[in-house]
């Protein structure tokens, strides 16, 4: 159409690129989801914390990080002196993708080819919030951000920098933390990931 595009800067970009991906078919995840999750956050944020993907609670909710995980990061961020209303929120894909059991959605891991389409979201969020620092957590985000996801765990804690100059903070995801089985294990990992949002804190 001729619809013309607000640019970055314009307070309407953001919501006009939310109502875009609403039609997206770059992948096949649209048609067994419930709606597009969309970035949310200022327009202008100086950080940016992507994601995975949305889960179940996301799915139903269409917003970002508001389940389980997304109270994780609400808190560990509180913590480490950010407010999450002033992050702007996404996920390197932007549906749901789930197996069917019974009535439970379990979540699965987006392949490549569902993070390389969705990308496209991604690199014009980046464009249009245009942040300071991108906190990547987790392996996928990673790799959309960077092209791989591999030794994530080598790489957590250090700064990477993209094509444009942006810095990326490695860290883990919030998900992988409340996987893990004993409670120690999991008290510890929070501290950890507190000090890293703490330390891309101190890089803004
Ligand atoms: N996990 C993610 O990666 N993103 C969300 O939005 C929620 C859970």
């Amino acid at each position: 159409g001729s619809a013309r595009r607000a640019g970055a800067g314009e307070p309407a970009a953001l919501p006009q690129a939310k109502a875009e991906a609403e039609a997206c078919r770059r992948c096949g995840l649209w048609a067994h989801a419930t709606q597009v999750v969309f970035g949310e956050g200022p327009p202008r944020a100086r950080m940016m914390m992507v994601g995975e993907q949305p889960g179940d609670r996301e799915d139903l909710a269409g917003r970002p990080f508001v389940g389980p995980a997304g109270q994780l990061l609400d808190e560990e961020a509180t913590a480490a002196g950010l407010d999450r209303s002033t992050l702007y929120v996404t996920n390197a894909v932007k549906h749901f993708k789930f197996s069917p059991r019974g009535k439970r959605r379990i979540h699965q891991k987006p392949d490549a080819g569902e993070v390389t389409a969705c990308r496209w979201w991604l690199d014009l969020e980046r464009d249009l919030v245009r942040p300071r620092l991108i906190v990547a957590m987790g392996a996928t985000a990673l790799a959309s951000l960077t092209g791989t996801g591999a030794g994530i765990l080598r790489r957590r804690g250090t700064v990477e920098r993209l094509e444009d100059g942006t810095p990326v903070f490695v860290t883990v995801h919030p998900s992988y933390i409340l996987r893990l089985p004993d409670a120690a294990a999991q008290t510890e990992e929070r501290r950890r990931f507190r000090a890293d949002l703490a330390a891309a804190h101190a890089l803004l």
